[in-house]
């Protein structure tokens, strides 16, 4: 690994910013990527924005005390409406990319003028969901039909992803969508792709969904340019979770052997 290497940190409640690490793979050479799985806090869609703020915080200590990281990537759309703005403002020298719920592509996209929002509670009701939907519905008459998803970060944590529960509670939130004629789903929440077989399933019909983890690495390759990165050579991993993680589901998003530690933070 070269020495002048970019070196990125990337974090998430859990599993789900591996979605982000995916597109990162695709796209990112002579790299390093420190992730942290913050799976002692998880879920971070049920915690106050004190807390979810405090979190990140902590951990881009971390980073940067451990790692001297270069980057940072919110792989997590809560943790981005409770912390990217103080996190830019502590940090202006850092390289900082949060993941927003893709509503905008979503109304591009959609052809029946109906899209569906997924998401935590926590973003849903943060001031930087409600900012966006609002400025964007000005701009085009699309309908919005919004559904926070007490629960589902747990069951995908837990390994249960083709499970029937999981299905029920899916169900219940994508029927009012299914009645409606919504053909465009927004997956607002990192942990959220690995549902994709499942929602796609329930609405029976075909449907776009969106997930905003390409964009995230298309911008950090830009700005990492930017500063001088020069994309070649290997990608080098390193995985860190707070807590207990699923290593099944780790194997099956970023395959290879999987370099996976327990942190304190
Ligand atoms: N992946 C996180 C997100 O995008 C999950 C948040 C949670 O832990 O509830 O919002």
């Amino acid at each position: 690994m070269r020495s002048d290497a970019l070196r990125i940190g990337v974090f998430d409640s859990g599993l789900g910013g591996l979605t982000v690490v995916q597109a990162m793979i695709r796209l990112i050479k002579g790299a390093q990527i420190f992730y942290i799985a913050d799976t002692k806090h998880a879920p971070y869609g049920e915690k106050t924005e004190e807390q979810i703020l405090q979190y990140a915080f902590d951990i881009t200590a971390y980073f940067l005390q451990k790692h001297n990281i270069d980057a940072l990537i919110i792989a997590c759309n809560t943790a981005t409406s409770a912390a990217v703005k103080a996190l830019r403002e502590k940090y202006p020298e850092l390289i900082i990319i949060g993941t927003e719920p893709g509503i905008k592509p979503a109304m591009e996209q959609t052809r029946t003028g109906k899209v569906g929002v997924l998401a935590t509670p926590a973003t849903l009701q943060g001031a930087k969901y409600q900012q966006l939907a609002n400025e964007l519905a000005m701009q085009k008459d699309v309908t919005l039909f919004e559904q926070a998803c007490p629960g589902l970060v747990e069951q995908i944590e837990q390994g249960k992803i083709d499970h029937p529960q999981t299905q029920e509670m899916l169900e219940g939130w994508l029927h009012p969508m299914r009645e409606n004629d919504v053909d465009t789903v927004v997956l607002g929440c990192t942990h959220y792709p690995l549902v994709s077989d499942m929602i796609k399933k329930i609405m029976q019909r075909e449907l776009n969904l969106i997930h905003t983890g390409d964009a995230i690495a298309k911008r950090l390759l830009s700005l990492g340019k930017n500063k001088g990165h020069r994309n070649e050579g290997d990608l080098q991993i390193a995985l860190y979770s707070t807590d207990d993680i699923d290593r099944t589901i780790i194997s099956r998003l970023i395959g290879g052997a999987i370099d996976l530690k327990k942190i304190d933070i």
